[in-house]
């Protein structure tokens, strides 16, 4: 092509530009995920949010969920359209500032084309009306999320994509927000959520439960539960001195085999925030509903999810995961051992502390016998799952566990809380991957050398020497 013709080109696509949208920038689609390594349809493209409100209203005799999510956003660039994140359900109505937007739907990804383009920097108002019998997701690992019907009432709960079964959103790790969730069921049956109970009010034989979590929350840890429970609150006083409420909520066939693992949250709590620093959340309790309701208990932020009274260790677990996954939460499905890895050395330590096994002993047997119990236990490296259906397997826990328990071998225990504190700091209500624990890692430790710790046991395929 002649340069002449060239400049020509380009002027009429200016031109064509120009007319197409008015004579502002034109912008372009967000696109329809951000790349995660394991799941590249989570979240999208072009633009940020910041709060999501949600107007909920469910009815259990049949299934049905109807509601209007308003968003609120950044937009990261120039975009003509974006997507949301949403499986199933009609839409009924999407406005992006308050101007009808046209929308489209293509498997998970909900395609919003609003009156106006909006421009980089610009922060907007988006509501999606809809309305359905949401889906449960079964997840690569054949886990189930998203939407449970539960006997008279539901459960949603979101790791890794269940949360696009519910409502619609940028549903990736690596987009928090704060959550305003307003919930109406049937008069008689509670609405549990994170964060804390603003309202409560019943008319016309309805209640709306009004949840408020002001802290960013990622996606994946937004829960609900709808049913029969037995609710109790009280308060907990945390290190930094303010009172927060504990909000429990407990399945009556649950009630008995509860009571005693739930009366230990404060002190769970407390020896939570002496080893790992300040609670990062305004209110705390647990959720346990009936057994089976689901497979696995999950760290729903503010208040972990449990089918069925758990054990000591899973209640440590899930409240460490307030500060590792919740608080500091990973930028990418990746980066899952950076929550699962420091939850269980969070059950270690206790057990250490509680005149149980050492961590050191609990490494020890994992290293000699971890195999008997964990077959897969040298399958993979933890920083590297090896497939989306992997990210909750063993390597990725108790190898995950073993590399902490390594920088803590290698730096004293005195050096190591200050690390693991520090860590939870640093990046608090924040995201981050393993480069940047490992840079930290390095930073305050700089007289040592972590590199084989890295190379053998957080990258190396197969079982590392011990040494
Ligand atoms: N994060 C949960 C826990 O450790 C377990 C879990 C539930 C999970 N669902 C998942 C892990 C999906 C990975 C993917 O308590
Ligand atoms: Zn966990």
């Amino acid at each position: 092509m002649s340069r002449f013709a060239s400049v020509a080109l380009t002027v009429t696509s200016v031109l064509l530009a120009l007319t197409a949208c008015g004579g502002g920038v034109q912008g372009t689609p967000g696109g329809s995920g951000v790349r995660d390594p394991y799941f590249p349809k989570a979240g999208n493209g072009g633009y940020d949010v910041t709060h999501y409100a949600l107007d909920l209203a469910y009815d259990p005799d049949d299934r049905r969920l109807a509601g209007t999510a308003e968003i609120t956003a950044r937009a990261s660039q120039d975009l003509s359209a974006f997507d949301l994140d949403l499986k199933g359900m009609d839409v009924e109505r999407v406005t992006v500032e308050g101007e009808r937007a046209r929308w489209s739907r293509n498997g998970q990804e909900l395609v919003v084309r609003p009156h106006d383009d909006l421009d980089k920097g610009e922060t907007f108002r988006l509501t999606v009306r809809y309305s359905g019998t949401p889906q449960t997701i079964t997840d690569p690992d054949g886990s189930k999320e998203g939407w449970l019907p539960d006997g008279d009432g539901a459960l949603a709960l979101g790791e890794p994509t269940g949360s696009m079964a519910w409502f619609p959103g940028n549903h990736h790790p690596s987009d928090k927000a704060s959550y305003d969730l307003a919930v109406t069921v049937p008069e008689g049956l509670e609405a549990v959520s994170n964060g804390e109970l603003t309202n409560r009010a019943t008319s016309g034989g309805r209640t709306t439960f009004r949840w408020h979590t002001a802290e960013p929350m990622a996606s994946y840890l937004a829960t609900l539960a709808v049913g029969d429970y037995d609710i109790s609150r009280s308060t907990f006083t945390g290190a930094a001195g303010g009172e927060l409420p504990v909000y429990t909520a407990v399945a009556p066939s649950q009630k008995g085999p509860a009571r005693a693992v739930l009366a230990r949250i404060p002190e769970v709590m407390e020896w939570a925030e002496y080893n790992f620093g300040p609670y990062p959340f305004s209110s705390t309790g647990a959720i346990v509903a009936r057994v089976n309701s689901s497979k696995y208990a999950l760290e729903t932020q503010s208040r972990p999810f449990f089918p069925g009274a758990p054990g000591i260790e899973l209640l440590v677990h899930e409240i460490a995961h307030q500060w590792f996954g919740n608080s500091v939460t990973p930028k990418s499905w990746r980066d899952m051992w950076l929550n699962e890895g420091f939850a269980t050395y969070a059950e270690w330590l206790w057990e250490e502390d509680d005149g149980g096994d050492s961590a050191q002993e609990t490494f020890d047997a994992l290293y000699d016998h971890g195999e008997d119990e964990h077959k897969d236990l040298w399958d993979f490296p933890p920083a590297e799952p090896a497939g989306a259906e992997q990210i909750s397997a063993a390597p990725v826990y108790q190898r995950g566990a073993m590399v902490i328990h390594k920088i803590r071998q290698t730096v004293g225990d005195d050096a190591f809380y200050d690390i693991v504190q520090g860590w939870a700091a640093d990046h608090r209500h924040g995201n981050a991957d393993t480069g940047d624990f490992t840079a930290y890692v390095e930073e305050k430790a700089p007289d040592e050398d972590f590199g084989p710790i890295w190379r053998d046991w957080l990258y190396g395929d197969g079982k590392p020497d011990k040494a």
